[in-house]
């Protein structure tokens, strides 16, 4: 991965999402005045990927070469590098407060680099990768709240850190197959933090609340609070289980369940569905002779655990955490499995939350079909890029300190807290 992170407010900045249902690219310019602007877009169906995890590096590879290649066309630039989504993983997320003694003196960057650095030492005890790590507030002598702490004085300086760590070993496997594009990755991203980026208004980010990410393969979750991401969670349960269901349950090819259940699916029994019939041709007829008809009861049968079981899985796991209360009342959908039919509603139901549906924004340049919430995650890698700026807060950064880091925090208090 980078070390040395190049300008990124201007310029030209490009994302890579490979998901386990389609690989999306997205190439935007930023000229430092309102929203970067997408210029180059790639996307199709994705292989080698599985449940969120690379199953075959070399399928992999091709998804993401014509990917690359055909948003190269269309900006008419070639890539070096791109952010890119994490890929499985198993993210873990943490908040945990350390502190420093500052002797009364009056706090200044060295004491912040101290604190921080203090907070990276606590965890690169675990063989997690770090691939995200914020500062979500100071406190002086055990008083929270403080935003900026530099210029004021105390005894002891503490710093409450939100760190994700994912295994090595899968972001060694992302780091593979996009070397072998011959591309370097600036950094791995949490999708439904990106999702939450691109979708979020700042009230939202500010006042709580839980963005999902509903995929293929995978259901993340991330919650914001305070204008920062402060927790993030992945369950591997996603739309393609909900295809699979209707494939074995009605006997019928993967290709006609994934049709149904776009065009008939719903996970809410409506007073119509008995009555309604669908047309199930059966695995393995050539001709649609011993085509089946089903009421749409049936299907929304089969649909419908399905989706209650993800969503029952994300609360537990929001509970379990402790940010469930934090996340307030407010949730966000986005991913392409959360356009199946009555699913906002089934979410505001199982979550006991507002739940509204997500679609990226703060980007401009994205047609109807690519500005979709299937596209929340991969516009959220090209915002998160643009944010943050000239400078980063990376732990390899952090081991030689120079005056950019610093002005990266500087940037980032100014931005973020
Ligand atoms: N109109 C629709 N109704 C229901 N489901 C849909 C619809 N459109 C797409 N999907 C489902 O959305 C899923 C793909 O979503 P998305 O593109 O966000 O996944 P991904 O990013 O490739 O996967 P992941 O994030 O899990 O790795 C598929 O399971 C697909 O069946
Ligand atoms: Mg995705």
């Amino acid at each position: 991965m980078s070390k040395k992170k190049r300008a990124r407010r201007n310029g030209t900045i490009a994302a890579l999402d490979l998901g386990s249902t389609k690989v999306a690219c997205f190439v935007a310019k930023a000229d430092g005045e309102g929203p970067p602007r997408v210029v180059g877009i790639g996307h199709q169906i994705s292989r080698g990927v599985r449940g969120g995890t690379i199953v075959d590096l070399e399928e992999a590879e091709d998804s993401i070469l014509s990917a690359v290649s055909a948003a190269e066309q269309m900006a008419g630039e070639t890539l070096k590098s791109v952010i890119v989504n994490l890929v499985g993983g198993a993210p873990v997320s943490r908040t945990f407060g350390v502190e420093v003694a500052l002797n009364g003196h009056e706090i200044g960057d060295a004491d912040l680099r101290r604190v921080i650095e203090q907070a990276r030492q606590t965890q690169t005890a675990t063989d997690k990768r770090i691939i995200h790590q914020f500062p979500v507030g100071f406190t002086i002598d055990g008083s929270r709240g403080i935003r900026d702490p530099r210029g004021m004085c105390g005894e002891r300086l503490g710093v409450n850190m939100h760190m994700v760590g994912a295994s090595s070993a899968a972001v060694r496997n992302l780091e593979t197959a996009v070397a072998r594009c011959h591309l370097e990755i600036e950094e791995p991203i949490v999708p439904a933090y990106a999702a939450g980026l691109a979708c979020l208004v700042q009230d939202e980010k500010d006042l709580g609340a839980c963005v999902i990410d509903m995929g293929g393969g995978t259901t993340s979750f991330a919650v914001f609070f305070d204008g920062h991401c402060v927790f993030v969670d992945q369950i591997n349960v996603g739309g393609g289980h909900v295809t699979n269901d209707i494939a074995r349950g009605l006997s019928t090819p993967l290709a006609h369940a994934e049709r149904m259940k776009t065009l008939h699916g719903s996970c809410i029994h409506s007073a119509n569905d008995e009555r309604e019939l669908v047309d199930v041709p059966l695995v393995g007829e050539e001709e649609q002779t011993q085509a089946n008809h089903v009421p749409k009861s049936i299907l929304t049968g089969i649909v419908a655990p399905r989706l209650e079981e993800t969503f029952e899985l994300v609360r537990s796991r929001l509970e379990a955490s402790g940010f469930d209360k934090i996340a307030g009342r407010r949730v966000v959908l986005t991913g392409g499995a959360s356009q199946l039919q009555g699913t906002r509603e089934l979410a505001a139901m199982i979550l006991d939350k507002q739940v509204r549906m997500g679609k990226p924004t703060h980007l401009a340049g994205l047609a109807d079909q690519t500005g979709g919430p299937a596209f929340a995650a991969c516009a959220g890698l090209i915002l998160h890029a643009h944010q943050k700026g000239t400078e980063s807060l990376r732990p390899e950064t952090a081991a030689a300190p120079t005056a950019g880091v610093f002005g990266g925090l500087r940037m980032w208090l100014r931005d973020n807290l």
